[in-house]
């Protein structure tokens, strides 16, 4: 059985993908039954197809709002905020998820990087913060405006958008003497990135998961296996 030590001077960035939310029941994106097998990343995640279709891709995110509903945090998800109550500051955690899950397991410091499910931000990014928005709409009617007339669109960050806390997740890195890579296939840019960054300052940098990601060459370890089975007992704390 694998495991990570970790010193008590170690500092810990986790980045996760869908994979950790697979044993939630909620699908990953890249898989043959994944969200992109159904669905096409051009109607229901870009500027694009926003402009064009609105009332398509809020039927998309409401669907995924209602998976999500469903779905409760896997052990993987606990064995993250059981390390980050051990580390405290000296842990830090980036999703690409948009579902709650950390959340609800009882991560705190986390980011979520490609945005959250259950938010909405004005269409017109007229300036006004994201607001909380969990409802399942059925029709665009349903949909809220901003004050300032815009219509409420998902607070995901769509393919050509810009990820969310940049600057943030890249202090966190420089930081990190420890980068721990879960259920993500390193088919987007720039989390894929993340681990290169994490070796050019010589941390050690470690994959889990049930398949090699594409990024894998650039990992000193990997812990082979679901999130949910191998993260319970993964991690050494001095
Ligand atoms: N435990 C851990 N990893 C798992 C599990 C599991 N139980 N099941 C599957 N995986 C792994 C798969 O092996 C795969 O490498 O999860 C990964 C999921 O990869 P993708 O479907 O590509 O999802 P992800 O890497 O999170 O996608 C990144 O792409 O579509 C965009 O914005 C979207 O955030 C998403 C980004
Ligand atoms: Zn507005």
């Amino acid at each position: 059985m694998a495991v990570i030590s970790i010193g008590s001077e170690d500092r810990v960035f986790v980045l996760t993908g869908a994979g950790i939310s697979a044993e939630s029941g909620l699908p990953t994106f890249r898989a043959e039954d994944g969200l992109w097998a159904g669905n096409r990343i051009e109607d229901v995640c870009t500027p694009e197809a926003w402009e064009r279709n609105p009332a398509l891709v809020w039927e998309f995110y409401s669907a995924r709002r209602a998976a999500g509903a469903k779905a409760e945090p896997n052990p993987g998800h606990v064995a993250l905020a059981e390390l980050e109550k051990r580390l405290g500051d000296r842990f830090f955690l980036c999703t690409q998820n948009v579902d709650d899950l950390h959340e609800r397991a009882g991560s705190r410091r986390l980011v979520h990087m490609h945005g959250e499910l259950n938010m909405a931000h004005c269409e017109l990014d007229c300036g006004r913060a994201p607001v909380e928005d969990r409802a399942i709409y059925r029709d665009l009617e349903e949909v809220g405006r901003c004050v300032c007339g815009g219509r409420l669109r998902p607070h995901i960050v769509f393919f050509g958008e810009i990820p969310l806390e940049m600057e943030r997740i890249q202090a966190e890195i420089k930081l990190a003497s420890l980068m721990l890579v879960v259920g993500t296939s390193g088919s987007v840019y720039p989390a894929a990135n993340f681990v290169h960054w994490a070796r050019m300052g010589g941390a050690r940098t470690v994959y889990v998961g049930p398949d090699a990601p594409l990024n894998a060459s650039a990992f000193t370890n990997v812990v082979e296996g679901k999130a949910g089975e191998v993260m319970p007992g993964l991690f050494l704390v001095q």
